[in-house]
Formats: structure tokens, sequence, C-alpha cells
């Protein structure tokens, strides 16, 4: 009878262990689908491309080829307008959107319809870097404002607050440091009163190193990094400078190498594929920036490469890092889920005809000495393969693997 009992009793427990998991299990799975930029945000953005020129048609065209164009359904979901979209503000200080915008929540409106999430810019500074109106002073109204019209996403950029940190702190670095998160922090505390949810981006250029505190100012992601422009070695040199800065991302939090030049410019296939490549094996949010009115054919397979995409968003939230260098091949390596790897060979050789051989280096990796791997550009399934592997690539140009030990 007593025996019964007792295993009664540890049935019970067992059960009651089982169910308390169960809602462990549930509470994380919530939990990450809360978070806000859980994976790299990813969407287009119009100063890459349109610059100071861009309106609402523009922005409304987009949102169309977004959809049109599979763009969308590949996970480019936020329509981000940057800046000049400003105009003055009114009696009440309530900002206002200039002439090419007539309309901001009908915009918004517009842009939700699509299935699509909308983006806006500002400044902690009294004007933007391009000269319109920040929100110095008024940042709790704009806040509103932008929750009013239904906006998703803040990228909030330092421009002219670089001037008050200056006059007011003229000798003192670190009292320039604090008033710099404290703008941020004080945007941030005026979005989270409008109870809206917005991704909020940090742009200050990397500055006194803001991958160690841009989480503490509420960041999503932070530009790690001076303006990215159409142009390959700028491109790749700020690519490269992200090496060693793995271990500040992570899901709700991420280093920002700045937004796509994919297709702009006179980027060709090769380089394309290397931007898209390095920015994925980075866990850099993709913010497409060219003109999808007339996007290429190659254009499209490059940003829409699923597998690519993938490795970028795997749900681990890794970032990649450079694992072997010799000469201009580097080797770079992002950790993905069920024990896989994403795994970047790099020929950033300067002539794009100059071929480079190169070998796996596994065992430099930690890898052991073979795995079974699939060439993600070529959609090609490689079987298994060890240091003996050799491939060639053009200067230029990169390979890029999944592996799996
Ligand atoms: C800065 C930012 C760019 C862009 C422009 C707009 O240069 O770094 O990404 O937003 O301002 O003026």
């Amino acid at each position: 009878m007593a025996m019964a009992a007792v295993r009664v009793e540890r049935s019970v427990w067992w059960i009651l262990c089982g169910l308390f998991f169960l809602v462990l299990l549930g509470a994380t799975r919530v939990a990450r689908s809360q978070t806000i930029a859980a994976t790299p945000p990813m969407g287009w953005n119009s100063w890459n491309f349109f610059a100071g020129k861009v309106t609402d048609k523009d922005i409304r065209d987009t949102a169309d080829l977004l959809v049109s164009t599979g763009m969308r359904d590949a996970g480019y979901v936020y329509v981000n307008i940057d800046d000049t979209w400003e105009g003055e503000r009114d009696a009440q200080g309530r900002i206002q959107s200039n002439s090419k915008f007539p309309d901001m929540k009908g915009l918004a409106d517009y842009v939700h319809s699509k299935g699509l999430k909308l983006g806006i810019y500002s400044s902690p500074g009294a004007k933007t870097c391009a000269r319109y109106e920040g929100s110095l002073g008024h940042e709790e109204q704009d806040a509103q404002t932008y929750a009013d019209w239904g906006v998703d996403y803040l990228k909030y950029d330092l421009c002219s607050y670089g001037m008050v940190m200056g006059i007011q702190a003229p000798d003192d670095p670190t009292k320039r440091n604090r008033l710099m998160r404290e703008a941020y922090e004080k945007m941030h505390q005026a979005i989270l009163k409008t109870g809206r949810p917005m991704v909020y981006s940090l742009c200050q250029y990397g500055m006194d190193s803001v991958w160690e505190w841009g989480p503490s100012v509420g960041g999503n992601l932070w530009r790690t990094t001076g303006d990215i422009s159409a142009n390959y070695d700028r491109m790749i040199a700020i690519g490269r400078s992200q090496a060693g800065l793995a271990k500040f991302a992570g899901p709700g939090h991420w280093n920002d190498p700045d937004m796509l030049e994919v297709g702009n410019g006179k980027l060709t296939l090769d380089e394309n594929r290397t931007h898209m490549t390095l920015w994925a094996v980075l866990a850099a949010p993709l913010i497409a920036g060219n003109n999808l009115t007339e996007m290429k054919p190659e254009v499209a397979a490059v940003l829409m490469n699923k597998e690519v995409i993938a490795i970028d968003q795997d749900a681990l939230g890794k970032q990649g890092n450079r694992v072997y260098e010799e000469g201009p091949v580097e080797i770079w390596a992002k950790p993905l889920t069920g024990r896989s790897e994403a795994v970047a060979i790099f020929n950033f050789g300067s002539s794009p005809t100059e071929m480079r051989g190169i070998g796996l280096h596994l065992k430099e990796m930690g890898m052991g000495r073979e795995v079974r791997a699939r060439d993600v550009w070529a959609a090609k399934d490689l079987g298994r393969i060890g240091d003996d592997y050799r491939t060639t690539i053009p200067g230029h140009g990169v390979v890029l693997l999944v592996v799996k030990r």
C-alpha cells in the first residue's frame, strides 16, 4: 500500500515537472516572438538611392514593388523614409511633413495595407544631417506624432547634436558621451511612452564604441561606421572593420554596418554577392537601398536568395567573425542553429580578374576533419569535404558554404 502511494506521488511529481517545463518553453517562445528585432531588421530605406529627392510617390511605388517583386515575402518588410521628409512645426510645436509628403497618415495606412511597416528618420539635434527640422526639445511630441501616424521604426541620427555636445563640453569627452547617451535615452523613453512598438535605430557612426552601450539606451541596432557608398572598396572596408564586434550583437540588439548598396552604382554581380554575403555573415540588418522600379533580375536574385537571407536571419542570432586570412583571402564563419556554420571565403584582391586558390582550413575553425557542405550561391550540395577541398575565387568574388559537422 505504502509502495503504491510513493509510486503515485512520484508520477504526480514527474507530471508537474513536465507541465512546468512546457510552460517555461511556451513563455520563452512568446518572449522571443515579442522581442522587437528578434532577428536583424529587414526592409528598404530611401537614402542610398533617392537621398534628398525622395517623395510620397517614391515610397508608395516602393511599397507596391516590394510586394510585386517578392521582396516583402522574402522578409523586407520595413519601408523607411530617411532624411528630407520634415517640414515646419505648427503653433503647438507639432512637426509637419513638407510638401513632398502631403499626408503622412495616409502614406502609413497605404504602406500597412500592403502588409509592410513604415520607418521614419529624425535627429536629437535641432537640425538633421540634411539641415531639416530635428527633434531637440520636442522628443515626446515627435514620438507621439510618429505613433499617431502609425510609424513602426525610427532611425535617430546624431547630426547637429554633435555641436550641442561640443559647445556644452568642449574639453570633456566623458561628458560629451554622457550627453549623447542621454539624448538617445530621452527618445527611447518618449517612444516607450507612446505605447507603440517601434524599432529604434541609433545612428552616430560608431562613436565611443556604441556597441558597448547601445542596448542600455534602448537601441535595437546601432550604426558601427560612417556612411557606406555604392563603391566596392568602401563597402568591404566597412564590412571587414566589423571583425571582433560579434559578442555585442544578439536578438533585439544588432551591429549595423549601414544599409545595403546592392544594385546601386556600378557594383558587379560578384561585388553584390560579396556585399550580401558579408552582411549575412555579420547578422547585419538587411535594409536594401536600390531603386526597385528598375531592379535587374541578377540584383533581385542576390537580394532575395533565400539561403543567404536564412543565414542572416538565423534564430541563434550570432554574428560571424573572421577566422582565417592569407593575403587578400579571408574566411569568415557564423554559427547557425543545428550545429551548422556559414563559412564565407572572400577574395578581396584588388583586381577583379585575379583568381586565388584556397583550401578550407577546417582545423583552424575548430571544425574537425570533415564536414557536409552546401555551396549557397551555386545552390549545390558538395557532400562531405575536408581540408583538401580547393576552390578558386576571382578578385572581388566569394564562395559561401553552409557546413555541418
Ligand atoms: C547621415 C546618415 C545617413 C543618412 C543621412 C541623411 O549621413 O549616416 O545614413 O541618413 O545622414 O541626411
